[in-house]
């Protein structure tokens, strides 16, 4: 295996996907979805891409923030614990209680054990996991044939799920890519979100409003301000919260959820004087330059024009990696951080009650004591 350095190396690996390199993910990932996207490569890839980002297109995201808010209120109302009910509503449009929850007990085992070792004992991790997936994959099979019957007949609203570019997404297909969006969106929304949480709670005083960390506190009250009582927030109301993402985009940085992935050489080639032959890993990290303070100075610092204008040095802020292989979910995730920030921020207040708690990677970041808080009320 090689491990790529820095932005050069960062773009080397990005812009050859096709040529001398491709995706590689775990045998483990590939076993339990193997005709999902991770599987596939050149056009194929590009593709079954486009047919699932017509999920988080800006029609959709249109149609969906309204949901978003309503799911985050609900959520936070009852019980405020993760769940993978919002991505089950997006991308498959499962709203129905019951199959929510059966896919969320499968899906709780799936996602502890889908990256393991590969030994087949029962009892173990490797042996519970496809159990799990194939009861997750059951359960989207049956929506998937109710949604298909209803294509049949005409119902425009769910042909994009199976459809793009004159050609149907086959069943196997459509249940893969299903399961590959809710592994690789809840967890790491989830460790987004409580690290958003995290670092919004050690913030010294931040209510007081005396930092430029605060904007994006009055951003939240300007725009809760905007709304009638009961009115659900909009997608054009997501993007005026320019100070609340750059909160997320900071956190991306100092605790970038995903600390690596991998590429595949297709052919021998060489690098930087090295020869790298066909069939090696290749690993990068965005800590190699997000952490490095020679394309980030002063990294504690908040600094919204960081991420504004002309942005960072191309290639060194990559927590949703570049190139054609890059995070599908970019766009999707952003509306539900927002949202998520939007409804918390407008109820509580709060701090965290172990200052400076450690935060371990197994394999996303989450605080080590599971990040007591103190919260208020507004
Ligand atoms: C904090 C949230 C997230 C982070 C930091 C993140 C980061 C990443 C990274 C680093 C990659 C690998 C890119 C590469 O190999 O160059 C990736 C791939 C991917 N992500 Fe995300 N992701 C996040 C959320 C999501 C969400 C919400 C979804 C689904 C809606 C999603 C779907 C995917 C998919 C399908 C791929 C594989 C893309 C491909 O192989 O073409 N991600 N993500």
């Amino acid at each position: 295996m090689a491990v790529f350095v820095g932005p050069v190396a960062n773009k080397f690996l990005f812009t050859n996907v096709n040529n001398l390199l491709n995706v590689w993910w775990p045998p483990s990932v590939k076993k339990l979805m193997r005709f999902s996207l991770p599987q596939v490569v050149g056009d194929e890839a590009m593709r079954m891409r486009q047919i699932l980002m017509t999920s988080a297109d800006r029609d959709a995201r249109k149609n969906y923030v309204d949901r978003m808010d309503l799911v985050a209120q609900n959520h936070i109302r009852t019980h405020w614990e993760g769940k993978q009910e919002l991505s089950c509503r997006i991308f498959a449009s499962i709203d129905e209680p019951v199959h929510i929850s059966r896919l969320a007990y499968h899906f709780d085992i799936f996602l502890k054990r889908v990256i393991h070792f590969p030994t087949n004992l029962p009892g173990t991790t490797c042996y519970r996991a496809p159990k799990a997936a194939n009861a997750i994959k059951e359960e989207i099979r049956l929506i998937a044939r109710q949604r298909r019957a209803a294509l049949d007949k005409k119902m425009e609203s769910h042909k994009k799920i199976f459809y793009s570019s004159g050609k149907f997404l086959s069943e196997s297909e459509i249940v893969d890519n299903l399961l590959l969006l809710l592994l690789a969106s809840h967890d790491t929304t989830t460790a987004l979100i409580t690290c958003v949480m995290m670092y919004l709670g050690e913030l010294p005083e931040y209510f007081l409003q005396t930092t430029i960390d605060c904007l994006w506190l009055t951003e939240q009250s300007d725009i809760t301000k905007s709304k009638e009582p009961g009115e659900l927030l909009k997608l054009e109301d997501t993007q005026k919260m320019r100070y609340s993402w750059s909160v997320v985009s900071k956190v991306l940085r100092l605790i970038p959820p995903i600390i690596g992935a991998f590429r595949e050489a297709v052919v021998d080639f060489t690098y930087a004087g090295y020869i790298i032959p066909k069939g090696w890993k290749l690993y990068w990290s965005p800590d190699t330059t997000i952490k490095d303070p020679a394309y980030f100075p002063n990294a504690e610092d908040f600094d919204p024009s960081r991420y504004g204008g002309a942005g960072p040095v191309p290639y060194t802020y990559v927590p949703f990696g570049g190139g054609p292989r890059m995070c599908l979910g970019y766009e999707y995730l952003k509306p539900v951080i927002l949202v998520f920030l939007h409804n918390i921020a407008k109820r509580f207040k709060w701090d965290s009650l172990i200052p400076d708690e450690k935060v371990t990677y197994n394999p996303l970041p989450s605080p080590s004591q599971g990040l007591p808080i103190r919260l208020q009320l507004h």
